[in-house]
């Protein structure tokens, strides 16, 4: 069977931690193979360049901030993620492009056009087979933010830079609908897991 390749996004605060263990939780169900890994993050560069952008007491303008996101994702593409697919092992992404368009384009207003250059040149053709929206109103995200303690220099951010983001998620995944789950992350957990179960399942056409 090819295998997959899935991503899991949404703002600050929508749930993803748990939402991974669930999925995490499937795949062993299931005995699929699969690889768990994250953006910024997932090789030796990414993790540095990971820590140097959420660190709050970093400055770097939004044109240099999506360069080191592409950087890192272009050692994640050639390091973990092609390589994976290539030996048959599915991939789960915490975060990828879609983030970039959010945050960079959305929070911080950088023109979605000059993204787009930076995914062609980075990822040609390549996309998630199957990206998982987790989407979640910005009182409920905001209040889950302030009760985390410190915050990175993402989620330092206000509710209208969220709001931005917000709307440029869900924007996406209305448009490519074949691609992305838009999932109401604020219904009850276990709802939210079936819907995630059954989405996968519908991927692998397997049961939930
Ligand atoms: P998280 O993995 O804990 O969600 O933290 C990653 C942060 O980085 C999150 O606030 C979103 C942000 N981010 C971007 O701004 N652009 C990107 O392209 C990616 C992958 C993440």
């Amino acid at each position: 069977m090819k295998p997959f390749f899935i991503t899991l996004d949404g703002i600050d605060g929508a749930g993803k931690s748990t939402n991974l263990a669930t999925m995490r939780a499937w795949f062993e169900a299931h005995a699929l193979p699969v690889l768990f890994t994250r953006e910024p993050g997932g090789t030796p560069i990414g993790e540095a360049i990971r820590q140097l952008l959420l660190d709050p007491a970093t400055e770097a303008n939004v044109r240099t901030e999506t360069l080191l996101m592409f950087a890192a994702r272009q050692q994640h593409l050639d390091e973990v993620i092609r390589p994976a697919l290539a030996s048959g092992v599915n991939v789960v992404s915490d975060r990828f492009t879609d983030a970039t368009f959010a945050y960079q384009g959305g929070g911080r207003c950088l023109p979605l056009a000059d993204i787009e250059i930076l995914e062609k040149w980075v990822q040609h053709s390549f996309q998630p087979d199957l990206t998982l929206l987790l989407d979640i109103p910005l009182a409920v995200s905001m209040q889950r933010l302030a009760q985390n303690g410190s915050q990175d220099r993402f989620e330092q951010e206000d509710r209208a830079f969220f709001e931005r983001t917000r709307q440029i998620y869900l924007s996406r995944a209305q448009a490519y609908p074949s691609q992305y789950r838009i999932i109401d992350s604020s219904q009850p957990m276990n709802t939210v897991a079936r819907t995630i179960q059954a989405a996968l399942a519908h991927l692998f056409g397997q049961d939930a």
